[in-house]
């Protein structure tokens, strides 16, 4: 997401930060600034747009200090303008942040009280305020941050200078990542280290709720909550720089599948209040009246997007009790359909940019219909055509292949699905809050099943031995029939094999011809209401020789002599939450096959990561 570059040292840090903020540039981000302390006066510098933008207004006049913080912004709050742009300042302090900062709005009214002006949508600015509020009571720098923390709820990485405290540096992080860099003369911070590896490896990776007070010629590390001091630990990495900007992992792909426990944790993040068994959604203008006297709803999205259409479909149905049309995009634009000016519209989008989907919401526009819209893309084409939209807030998708969109937007959906049925009066408290509290536990579920043990054998054994297939068949049933779509979508896109997704009842009805000792058939078959009868179609396929690869939960006894491979996931998973867990397997499969193929996972042929043509 957001990129952090802190510098303190001998050099003049403007070029050092800038080159650090390139190596972040991967990760995606709509504007960028810098802070410089010129000898006891704070110079920032900030740009909507690319990190060029930045440089070219650098050029004209540079910074010469030897120490500051440069950020590279992906919106979460507030437009991608430069005013929104960080760092935010009060005075003489200057903060970024990577995260969100959930009661900004109350501190906000409250800083206001006393005084405080803000200059921009963000929620990061209260950070600055609160931080010179503290120091204008006399606390010294590292306390003033650390009396701010303990009025932040969120998640956060930041990292603060004070043109008044000259040469120091306090950053730290909660749920956020952010690391020290420890060097000769001059010392780091950095969101990433692939940041800052061009000029150290010795690495102290910040713990949850560690403060971090970082000078050229020492870094002391405080523990959050008591200020006490804490060891550094420094690691030394031999990461090289590529590696480093996909965390170790050797595509982003990968990548993106392990950040997933995450990405749905700041999907549902501020959104549940188990106390009054409600969704808060002010970003989502709908009322009672608006939804009771609506005459349709449809889901609009393309490709992987129109796979979590498919899966919402469920989740409206069982918890609003509300029927919704599921519509591709590419296809919508061109019907007839009845579009009236009580017809809802929920446009699903990872990129904001589809040309097909920002087609159709404009041919819905035309008709009367209310355009909503889920978005990972703050600020992109479909939201600002919108009268409202649910961020995901997955973070920057760089594989081309989507995943953690696809999962983001699943809760997305379900989040939404309880809001309609709570308005609509047809899902009761306790119900609700029953539904809330499983779907909290949603990122628990999938580190759980991205850590069962032995893990990757399963995947590289299918993978080995199935790379060459020609052709393999996805099965689902219920709310995992999207899931066998989705299944067969990534394994074509990356691994080139030609794959089919069906409904398990669906099979006997054409596809069952195809089987064949060389053709592998991929069931999801985990406990749910369906477990018997799709069950029933997996014998119908072994009965014909073909390969099986099961889906199967971990406390399912007989699913290893039923299959010639299993990829189990953890048992007791809710049945609403199987599309979601479920979706792992299916990511990594497509990821084995086609590392083993050695095809380019992040970028397949022909395929781009916004499709913005029609
Ligand atoms: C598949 C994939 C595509 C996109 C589709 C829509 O992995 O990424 O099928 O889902 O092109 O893109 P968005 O969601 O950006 O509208």
């Amino acid at each position: 997401m957001c990129g952090i570059v802190g510098f303190a040292g001998h050099e003049p840090c403007m070029d050092i930060i800038v080159d650090g903020l390139r190596r972040l540039e991967y990760r995606g981000y709509d504007s960028a600034g810098i802070a410089v302390d010129e000898g006891g006066t704070l110079r920032t510098a900030r740009s909507e747009g690319k990190l060029d933008n930045l440089v070219k207004k650098l050029r004209l006049e540079p910074f010469y200090g030897t120490f500051g913080v440069g950020h590279t912004r992906w919106a979460t709050h507030g437009r991608p303008t430069e005013d929104n742009a960080h760092p935010h300042r009060s005075g003489s302090v200057a903060v970024v942040h990577n995260g969100i900062i959930e009661n900004h709005v109350e501190l906000k009214a409250e800083l206001r009280q006393k005084g405080y002006v803000f200059q921009s949508e963000t929620d990061t600015e209260v950070i600055a305020h609160l931080v010179a509020d503290f120091r204008a009571a006399g606390h010294d720098l590292a306390h003033a941050v650390f009396h701010a923390m303990s009025r932040l709820h969120g998640a956060y990485a930041i990292v603060v200078i004070d043109a008044t405290e000259p040469g120091t540096l306090v950053g730290a992080r909660l749920a956020s990542p952010l690391v020290v860099g420890l060097g000769q003369g001059e010392n780091f911070l950095a969101s990433d280290v692939s940041a800052i590896l061009a000029r150290t490896r010795d690495i102290h990776f910040l713990e949850e709720g560690q403060l971090a007070i970082v000078k050229r010629d020492g870094v002391e590390l405080r523990d959050a909550t008591t200020f006490e001091s804490l060891p550094l630990r420094p690691v030394h990495v031999t990461w090289t720089p590529a590696m480093a900007e996909k965390g170790g992992y050797k595509h982003f792909m990968l990548k993106e599948i392990h950040e997933q426990p995450r990405a749905v944790a700041d999907t549902l993040r501020g959104r549940v209040s188990l106390e009054r068994a409600e969704v808060v959604l002010p970003e989502v203008p709908l009322t009672r009246e608006d939804l009771a006297t609506a005459s349709q709803i449809y889901l609009v999205a393309c490709g992987t997007s129109w796979h979590a259409g498919l899966v919402g479909r469920y989740h409206f149905e069982d918890l609003a009790g509300v029927a919704v049309h599921v519509e591709l995009a590419s296809e919508l634009r061109y019907r007839n359909a009845p579009i009236d000016d009580r017809t809802i519209v929920i446009a699903i989008s990872q990129s904001g940019e589809t040309a097909d989907t920002l087609a159709a919401i404009r041919e819905a526009k035309k008709k009367g219909a209310k355009v909503l819209s889920i978005c990972n893309v703050i600020g992109s084409s479909i939201p600002r055509e919108s009268v409202g939209t649910l961020y995901t807030h997955a973070g920057p998708e760089i594989g081309v292949a989507s995943t953690k969109a696809f999962t983001t937007q699943l809760v997305a959906l379900h989040l939404l699905a309880i809001h309609f049925g709570r308005l609509l009066g047809r899902l009761d408290e306790a119900t609700a809050r029953t539904e809330l509290e499983a779907l909290l536990h949603a990122p628990s579920l999938l580190e759980a099943a991205l850590t069962l043990p032995g893990h990757d054998e399963p995947y590289i054994a299918i993978a080995r031995r199935w790379h060459e297939a020609h052709s393999m068949l996805f099965l689902g049933r219920g709310n995992l029939y999207p899931i066998a779509l989705e299944g067969a979508l990534k394994l074509k896109e990356i691994s080139y094999i030609h794959a089919e997704g069906q409904a398990a009842g669906e099979m006997k009805h054409g596809p069952i011809a195809l089987i064949d000792e060389r053709v592998p058939t991929v069931i999801l078959n985990p406990r749910d209401a369906h477990f018997l009868k799709t069950r029933s179609n997996l014998a119908e396929v072994r009965a014909r020789s073909g390969p099986v690869i099961l889906v199967a939960s971990a406390d399912d006894p007989d699913a290893a002599s039923h299959a010639d491979h299993v990829l189990p996931i953890p048992a007791g998973i809710p049945s609403r939450l199987l599309p979601l867990v479920t979706s792992l397997p299916m990511q990594l499969l497509a990821y084995h096959m086609a590392d083993f193929k050695g095809t380019d996972v992040d970028q397949p042929r022909n395929l781009a990561k916004s499709v913005t043509v029609e």
